[in-house]
């Protein structure tokens, strides 16, 4: 914790409130901390409450944390990242055309990563194949991390490949239920679509220099709020576990595990547990599935993928074809 950078009074009071739990923390012991007034914590305590946060004074003893916004807040994001020992520059927008693009903005004019940007909404949210991402302010999550890698290109599907493992595990964790990957970038509950991820690179000669990972996940939107293409294909966490989900905690534990998932991958240790978490959420092995690129399609059987994360078929007469990129649908 002591390596962490200094936090701001906001995230050093929510912090200290989060830590404390049901107990009172006592206002004086928050001024020291700060090295400010008990006028200015209280004047702090004051703006907070204005954002959906609730105090209540303890006689003698201080303050408790009674209530916290349900919308996304960034400096609550960053204390609950805090209490897990990490921290991560987040810039909140409450509207941007794309998180990835932004990333990519902040990258190119020399922003230190790694960072991340989440967006209430985005006006212009991408997905794979030049689709678009609904992104409407419904409680879902758009966000995107950026990084400066120096990895080579061919490990980039890899790369989208070992998130996607983490971010299984993570709302496997965090939810207590068990998502599905669907090769290369689809979350699924049920055969619809969670979430979905975008990882796009920018290339220093034969290096990648910036890395943005972008991730749409459908948190808390409700059944029956999709518009009608999307109705019966795509589905919330809270939809499929029947219960709202404290999206501020959520975005700092994946935060967390994104981070942590990076340093895996680019000193190499992913390796250790890829295979085992791939083997628990790919949906496909097994699978008749079709994959189609461009206008070639091909049927098959899923066997699983290949060290650089290719998809392998075994197609009709015990051929194989291997996929580097493609648009898989289930069959049967
Ligand atoms: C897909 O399934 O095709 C990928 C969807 C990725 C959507 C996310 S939302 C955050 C980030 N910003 C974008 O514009 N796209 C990604």
């Amino acid at each position: 914790m002591s390596k962490l950078p200094r936090p701001t009074p906001e995230v050093l009071i929510l912090g200290a409130m989060l830590a404390a739990g049901k107990n009172p923390v006592s206002g004086a012991a928050l001024a020291r901390q700060l090295g400010v007034s008990r006028v200015a914590v209280w004047q702090q305590m004051e703006k907070l409450r204005t954002q959906g946060f609730a105090f209540t004074a303890v006689r003698a003893r201080g303050y408790r944390l009674t209530a916290c916004p349900t919308v996304l807040h960034a400096s609550l994001i960053v204390a609950h990242l805090r209490s897990h020992g990490r921290d991560c520059p987040l810039i909140l927008l409450d509207e941007v055309d794309s998180t990835n693009d932004e990333a990519a903005r902040q990258l190119a004019e020399g922003r230190a990563a790694p960072f991340a940007v989440i967006a209430r909404r985005q006006s212009k949210g991408r997905g794979r194949l030049g689709r678009a991402w609904h992104s409407a302010d419904n409680g879902n999550l758009y966000v995107s991390f950026a990084f400066r890698p120096l990895l080579a290109p061919a490990r980039m599907q890899m790369f989208t490949l070992w998130m996607g493992v983490n971010i299984c595990e993570l709302v496997a964790n965090f939810c207590g239920v068990t998502p599905g990957l669907k090769w290369p970038n689809d979350l699924l509950f049920d055969r619809r679509k969670a979430g979905g991820m975008l990882t796009e690179a920018r290339m220093d000669a034969d290096q990648i220099r910036d890395l943005v990972f972008g991730l749409g996940l459908n948190v808390n939107s409700s059944a029956g709020t999709w518009p009608r293409e999307l109705a019966g294909r795509a589905i919330s966490l809270a939809e499929h576990t029947r219960a709202p989900l404290d999206v501020n905690r959520f975005a700092a534990a994946l935060l967390g595990r994104v981070l942590l998932a990076y340093g895996r991958f680019v000193d190499g240790s992913f390796h250790e547990t890829f295979a085992d978490l791939w083997n628990r959420y790919d949906l496909l092995r097994g699978q008749t599935v079709a994959v189609l690129q461009g206008e070639h399609r091909v049927s098959g059987t899923a066997l699983g993928i290949d060290d650089e994360g290719a998809l392998i078929l075994r197609t009709a007469r015990n051929g194989t074809a291997r996929f580097r990129a493609g648009e898989v649908t289930i069959e049967k």
